[in-house]
């Protein structure tokens, strides 16, 4: 996200100095900077902990796009000392040299995570909406894959998510993606200091981190593919996601810069429609010219996993005039298009075998 943001700033005619830890399991051991990193930005090497590196990467900065975390939703559950530190503490770190510089500081936005949300809202076949909690653990054990109502029994129907809707993170990562917007919001807010969060969905698109096993399920499945594995499907492949082209998440960013209408709110970003992973898979794999390959359903489940949640985008698209622009398949033919030229190792069996050995999945 942060190098398209980059390029998109530089167009605008904006100077962009990028401060990144530039994490090896997301850009590789080697530790070298990434190619497609724009050269007309500044790099800056520095961990959000430490402070003194954040403050003398703030220096003469009057905008600031936090995009930075540790990012694995698994991982998080037992790194969990270390998800705390770097990006609750981080945040905070970051937060305080900012308002340090509040009378330069004219804006400040922040990622969030759909995963703040936990289950997406649903209704009844009544029409009554629903705000379920993590899905029971026995009738996941029985693949009752379908979120059910609490009162009722009956199986929810998903509807799209809007931002008034309750926050129930089911993890740690996603825990701290709540820190994050709380904290910016509410500091950003007391000091008069511009501040927007976008609840980030599914992103997926080029320069995502292919050989990262923590990494988003288009990534992986790429991989996978690309090295003659099958895309592997927890549950039944029919929980949904909302899948959004990483321009039009910087395009959000962009937005969020040049009004003041959402200031000091957290706003949903995705598309507005909700793709199965099954339909993500078939997707890659079509893409990659391999339709023969069938998918390995597992129909098992990943600790903490939602069943559906797909954005409201009525918010976004009232205060920032936003609206995606990439469907689906020509986002998948174009991340399919750069994943062809990279080379990916596909770690999915690690990662997931550190799941299960925790059970976590
Ligand atoms: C993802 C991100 C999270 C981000 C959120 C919103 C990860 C791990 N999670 O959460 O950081 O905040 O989007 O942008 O990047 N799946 C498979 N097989 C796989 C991998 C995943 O079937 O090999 C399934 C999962 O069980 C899940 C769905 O695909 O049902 C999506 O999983 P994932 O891509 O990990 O994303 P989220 O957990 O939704």
């Amino acid at each position: 996200m942060g190098s398209h943001l980059t390029d998109a700033l530089l167009a605008q005619g904006h100077q962009v100095r990028v401060f990144d830890s530039l994490e090896s399991q997301v850009h590789g051991a080697e530790g070298g900077v990434p190619e497609y990193l724009n050269r007309d930005a500044e790099l800056v090497r520095g961990s959000l902990t430490d402070a003194a590196a954040v403050r003398r990467a703030l220096e003469d900065i009057d905008v600031v796009f936090h995009q930075a975390a540790l990012v694995g939703v698994g991982q998080s559950m037992y790194d969990i000392a270390r998800y705390c530190q770097v990006n609750t503490g981080g945040a905070g770190v970051l937060l305080e040299e900012v308002v340090k510089r509040r009378d330069r500081i004219r804006k400040v936005v922040v990622a969030s995570s759909m995963s703040v949300y936990g289950e997406g809202a649903y209704r009844t076949t009544l029409g009554e909406v629903r705000f379920p909690r993590v899905r029971a653990r026995d009738l996941l054990e029985h693949q009752q894959w379908e979120a059910l109502d609490a009162e009722t029994g009956e199986v929810l129907a998903p509807i799209p998510t809007p931002e008034s809707k309750p926050l129930h993170p089911t993890s740690v990562y996603a825990i701290t993606k709540r820190d994050h917007e709380e904290l910016f919001l509410t500091v950003g807010y007391a000091y008069r200091m511009p501040t927007v969060a976008l609840r980030y969905f599914n992103i997926y698109g080029e320069r995502q981190a292919l050989s990262n096993p923590y990494t988003g399920v288009a990534a992986i499945f790429s991989a996978r593919v690309l090295n003659g594995q099958p895309p592997v499907i927890f549950e039944d492949g029919r929980q949904s996601r909302d899948f959004v082209h990483v321009s039009d998440v910087v395009r959000a960013n962009l937005l969020a810069l040049a009004t003041e209408r959402a200031d000091y709110q957290a706003l949903n970003v995705g598309t507005g429609r909700a793709v199965t992973v099954h339909q993500v898979a078939d997707a890659i794999l079509g893409a990659l010219g391999a339709c023969d390959v069938a998918p390995t359903v597992l129909g098992t489940f990943r600790e903490g996993d939602v069943r559906h949640c797909y954005a409201d985008i009525g918010l976004a698209r009232t205060l920032l005039e936003y609206e995606p622009t990439v469907s689906f398949a020509d986002g998948v033919g174009q991340l399919v298009a750069w994943v062809r030229q990279q080379r990916a190792s596909d770690r999915f069996e690690r990662a997931h075998h550190e799941l299960v050995a925790r059970g976590l999945a």
